[in-house]
Formats: structure tokens, C-alpha cells, sequence
């Protein structure tokens, strides 16, 4: 497992998801635990990427659960088709949201949280969980985001 994280000093979005996916590769590699895992990529993503908040939603019980994160404090459960999250669990799809004040039902667990990615991992074709991505910035993410992102959701699933 890597100790360090080395975080490129570029501006540019893709040359940073570039410098910190093989890193993430490198950091689970070999590490069977779930919670281990996903508490590394939270914290890989925030101090690389810096967002606002990112962390994982867990389905449990037809819940959805809070799991690792890092930032501020969130709502721990979501339903199915609530909010931002519920809508990616059960459209099984990555939703990108410009403003979220324009997203009918958006769970403001911040007011300061401006605009949102929320990806979904599979296991056996069903939703298992799903990686929530908030900005304090309107319009923060794009296809870029997605891409890079969705490469990681492929290594969870390598776990979950
Ligand atoms: N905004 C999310 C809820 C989770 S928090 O943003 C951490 C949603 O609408 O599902």
C-alpha cells in the first residue's frame, strides 16, 4: 500500500485525476476491507481533488447508509429515488448536477453545497452503493469528473 499520496500541483482537473487514479489503484491494492478501502479513496479524493465533500452512500436494507466521507457532517439515510443519491441508486447511472438548487428534491445536507456528482458501484447488476461529490462552486462538474471517477467506481467493485 502507498503511505503517501503524491498530489499533482497542476491546476488542471484531468492531469490530477491522472497523477491520483494509479495511486488509488496502489492503495487497495491487496486490501480486501471494504471500510479500509472506501475510508482511503474518500481521503485520497478530498486532499487531490479538494472538494467540499465526498463520500460514499451504502446500500443497506433498502437504505441507503452513510459510509466513509470527508467534510462536514451529512444525513445518514436516503430512500430510494430521494434526493440526488436515491435518483442514482435507482436509475443505476451517474447524475451530474450543474446547480442543485435546480434538482427537484436535492437533499441539502449543506447549504453551502452548490453543484454535485453522484456515480453508483455495482455488485451482481444491482446498485451497492454509490460516491457522492459535492462543491461549494456552481457548475464544478463535467464529463471529466465522470470519466475519471467512474474508473474508480470500476475498482470498488473489485471489493465490494
Ligand atoms: N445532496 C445529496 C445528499 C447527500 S449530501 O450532499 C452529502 C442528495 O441530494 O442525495
Amino acid at each position: 500500500m502507498a503511505e503517501n499520496l503524491i498530489i499533482a500541483q497542476a491546476t488542471d482537473k484531468t492531469s490530477r485525476y491522472q497523477a491520483l487514479v494509479p495511486q488509488i489503484e496502489s492503495l487497495i491494492s491487496g486490501e480486501p476491507d471494504v471500510v479500509a478501502n472506501l475510508s482511503n479513496i474518500a481521503a485520497a479524493l478530498k486532499q487531490t481533488m479538494n472538494f467540499f465533500w465526498v463520500g460514499f452512500y451504502i446500500v443497506k436494507n433498502n437504505e441507503l447508509v452513510l459510509g466513509p466521507f470527508q467534510g462536514p457532517i451529512a444525513c445518514t439515510r436516503i430512500g430510494i429515488g430521494k434526493g440526488v443519491c436515491g435518483t442514482c441508486w435507482k436509475e443505476k447511472r451517474t447524475i451530474v448536477v450543474p446547480n442543485v438548487d435546480e434538482f427537484p428534491g436535492h437533499i441539502a445536507c449543506s447549504s453551502d453545497s452548490k453543484s454535485e456528482i453522484v456515480l453508483p458501484a455495482f455488485k451482481n447488476s444491482e446498485v451497492a452503493l454509490v460516491l457522492d461529490v459535492d462543491s461549494d462552486k456552481l457548475n464544478d462538474f463535467d464529463e471529466t469528473d465522470a470519466r475519471y471517477l467512474e474508473q474508480v467506481m470500476r475498482m470498488i467493485e473489485r471489493f465490494i
